[in-house]
């Protein structure tokens, strides 16, 4: 079924001169638009202190557009012409934010619409922001809402200031938290198929589970994100938000009515009882020989053990991997079931695993290649190896933004964060963090330093 934007709507994009704009939002906005997703009404108004007429930035619309999609060139002309804007103004000024909601009105061409203010500027700049728009625009008869890229913060603390700002002014129904892992197909399927196939739902019980590990891994490394990365590095940018929402979807109790609000419900249940035993072994910061900052301490290796606090998982570790310059690229949920109590140590065991990258699929390894058993049993044991795609395939595949940003459109909340799952999560990695040392050193294509392989083997 192709899900269509079922308002019109304005995307005033704060931010609109910088990369997230032109690598992943216009060319998400075009996606849905030569799908024909979208409304025949609405528009796309860039919003920056860069002075930029219409036309110029038209001009920076279709140069990012350019690149993927060449034999789109009418759709192209059309959507610039007709629905793509530029208001130049400060974050901070008053009147800016008055002359934008007046210009707002004036290219309307309907009256009934819905606003998304969508933050792509630095967290910095969130503040003046929302204050502007709360306002100058609350008392449009327009519904707003608001789109906030994570991080959400870098602390417990900075997030619930910053969710304190944004609910002095807005309504949290307005108020969507963005974390773009959660537009992608395969995570999305992990809960699609926890919800539509009751044997794969059954699988996931920490009672037959021996342990679960996620892993990011990407051969990579910072390049031109290093200004950004310095200051948070990869515990805060990868796990804080992607992995343990990813962890979230995997482990929580499926509610009796999957809903919006239950489903939430549950994520929160999971997350607030995560636990990190706070003790240095269980914890391990690498960074890159030659990462580009002199004397920096930012990690770009991270791995943590896990335990959630819940009669089913107690006892089931959750290994957290993630690194930049790694062997390989890689981002994967493996679930791997205890063993028979005969089974030798020998014997590897049963997995399901979801993988996200570098395929798309969900497999299930049922009996292992070099499986032993007693002679009186099977001679003929095979190996059951289930792999099915978990990529989208059918007409109309959106990524993950376009996803998302259609979410927005169409108040569809699941695959956002909400706040209280947001500070759950930093809590966790507040305590984390603590333990934070000099990170040590690894080389390029090591998969972090050598005291993770000490972590490895003592588990
Ligand atoms: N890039 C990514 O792939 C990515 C991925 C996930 C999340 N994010 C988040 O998305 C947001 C936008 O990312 P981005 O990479 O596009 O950021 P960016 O290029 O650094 O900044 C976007 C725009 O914000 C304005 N700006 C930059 N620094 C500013 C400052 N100090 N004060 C006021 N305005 C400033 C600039 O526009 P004007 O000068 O024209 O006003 C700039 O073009 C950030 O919050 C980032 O953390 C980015």
């Amino acid at each position: 079924m192709i899900i269509k934007a079922k308002n019109n709507f304005q995307f005033i994009l704060f931010g609109a001169t910088g990369d997230l704009a032109s690598l992943k939002l216009f060319p998400a906005i075009f996606d849905l638009f030569i799908q024909k997703r979208l409304p025949e009404n609405f528009q796309i108004i860039g919003y920056g202190r860069t002075k930029l007429n219409n036309e110029e930035f038209r001009k920076k619309f279709k140069e990012s557009i350019k690149r993927d999609y060449q034999k789109h060139d009418q759709e192209l002309e059309k959507i610039i012409d007709k629905h793509v804007f530029y208001f130049a103004g400060q974050y901070d000024d008053q009147n800016s934010f008055r002359e934008l909601k007046q210009f707002c009105q004036e290219i309307a061409q309907n009256d009934k619409y819905i606003q998304i203010a969508y933050l792509s500027v630095p967290p910095t700049v969130f503040g003046p922001i929302i204050k502007n728009l709360g306002e100058n625009f609350r008392s449009s008869k327009h519904e707003l809402r608001i789109v906030i890229e994570k991080p959400f913060g870098v602390s417990e603390d900075s997030a619930r200031k910053l969710f304190n700002e944004l609910s002095d002014q807005f309504d949290e129904e307005q108020i969507f938290l963005l974390d773009h892992f959660l537009g992608k197909t395969p995570i999305q399927t992990i809960l699609d198929l926890r919800i539509q196939n009751s044997i794969i739902n059954n699988l996931i019980n920490g009672r037959m589970i021996d342990n679960v590990k996620i892993s990011a891994l990407e051969k990579q490394g910072v390049e031109d994100r290093v200004g950004y990365f310095d200051n948070v590095g990869i515990l805060k940018d990868m796990i804080q938000s992607h992995l343990l929402q990813i962890l979230a979807f995997i482990t929580m109790d499926l509610p009796v009515t999957p809903n919006i609000e239950s489903i939430h419900r549950e994520k929160l249940n999971v997350l607030s009882a995560m636990k990190f035993t706070s003790k240095k072994n269980d914890v391990v910061f690498g960074q890159y020989e030659n990462y580009p900052v002199k004397n920096s301490k930012t990690d770009t290796f991270c791995a943590v053990k896990l335990y959630i606090d819940r009669r089913d998982w107690y006892d089931v570790p959750i290994y957290v991997e993630t690194g930049k310059k790694m062997p390989e690229n890689k981002t994967e949920i493996e679930i791997v079931f205890k063993k028979m109590s005969f089974q030798a140590d020998s014997v590897p065991s049963n997995k399901l695993i979801f993988e996200a990258k570098p395929g798309e699929t969900a497999k299930i390894r049922l009996v292992q290649e070099n499986s032993e058993c007693p002679d009186y049993t099977c001679q003929d044991l095979e190996i059951l190896d289930l792999e099915k795609s978990i990529a989208c395939s059918s007409e109309g595949c959106l990524g993950d933004y376009a996803s998302l940003i259609l979410d927005v459109i169409n108040s569809r909340k699941v695959f956002f964060l909400n706040y209280a799952e947001i500070e759950a999560a930093w809590r966790l990695t507040d305590q984390i963090f603590e333990c934070r040392n000099t990170p040590s050193k690894y080389r390029e294509g090591q998969k972090g330093p050598d005291s993770y392989q000490e972590f490895i083997k003592n588990d």
